[in-house]
């Protein structure tokens, strides 16, 4: 099965492809933009005959789009440079193919920097000691292991060879544990014996930064149902991203 992977260099794209190339039976092709590493190759996503030549070239079987402006003050800052990452891309793929969506909230995983997943950034706040700060202790995140989308997604390609009308529509997938940021920071604290006395639990949802939902928890039960899905405990799957920096850093 030939698989596209856009967006390959990303949070997401770099589990995917790890997911999918450690798999014989798929033939992946990643693409990148700023980082086009190793095998992955450069396509600009907003170049519209780009993309249809790259498609036309390879001819996927399938095609996983992860390539996105995905932080939402950035969105709502330039809506117009947003919709061009977000859209173009995005209606050239579906108007070829059959789709499905599968939505998530927000995700962590193997970092390249400490800032690079919303999860990981907060150890930033963690090892500042020099204000006592507020942490938001209201909206309910579910933390998502990247590695967990990458195996769903595998699922569910391989549920489309055999049951191709299953995988059709919108998904949901999250991480098991209903967490504040509040409550990811003191996970973090707790696993890596850091101190976290300065922090204080804020249990009024967050005003004046670009509005999120108060609850990200997804509805999992639809590929449940299909027999598709892992969740990695977030004590666990932090404990391994974050290991690598915690220790250089601040051991
Ligand atoms: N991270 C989260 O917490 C989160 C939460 C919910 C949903 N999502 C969704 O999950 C998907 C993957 O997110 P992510 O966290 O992996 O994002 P990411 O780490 O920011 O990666 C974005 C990817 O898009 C590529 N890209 C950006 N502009 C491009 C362009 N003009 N042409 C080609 N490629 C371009 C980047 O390539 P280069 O780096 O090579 O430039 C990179 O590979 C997105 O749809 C995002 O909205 C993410």
């Amino acid at each position: 099965m030939k698989i596209l992977i856009t967006g390959a260099s990303g949070l997401l794209g770099r589990a995917l492809m790890s997911e999918f190339e450690g798999d014989t039976s798929f033939d992946v092709l990643g693409l990148a933009f700023s980082r086009p590493k190793g095998t992955l190759r450069k396509v600009d996503i907003r170049d519209e005959d780009g993309v249809r030549k790259i498609m036309q070239e390879f001819q996927p079987d399938a095609v996983i789009h992860a390539a996105a402006q995905r932080r939402p003050d950035i969105v709502e800052r330039d809506e117009e440079a947003a919709r061009t990452i977000n859209c173009s891309a995005t209606e050239i793929i579906a108007t070829i193919s059959d789709y499905a969506v599968l939505r998530v909230p927000i995700l962590y995983g193997q970092i390249e920097t400490i800032e690079e997943s919303a999860v990981t950034t907060l150890l930033n706040t963690l090892v500042n000691q020099d204000n006592v700060d507020l942490v938001d202790d209201c909206c309910i995140r579910c933390p998502t292991h990247v590695d967990d989308i990458a195996v769903v997604c595998r699922q569910m390609c391989e549920r489309r060879t055999t049951d191709p009308e299953s995988v059709s529509g919108v998904f949901h997938w999250c991480g098991a544990d209903f967490m504040t940021k509040y409550t990811m920071i003191v996970t973090i604290a707790n696993a890596f014996n850091l101190p976290h006395g300065h922090l204080r639990a804020n249990p009024v949802q967050p005003a004046g930064e670009t509005p999120r939902p108060k609850d990200c928890s997804m509805d999992r039960s639809k590929l449940v149902s299909l027999g598709i899905g892992q969740t990695t405990p977030f004590t666990e799957g932090i404990q391994k991203v974050m290991k690598p920096f915690i220790s250089k850093n601040y051991s």
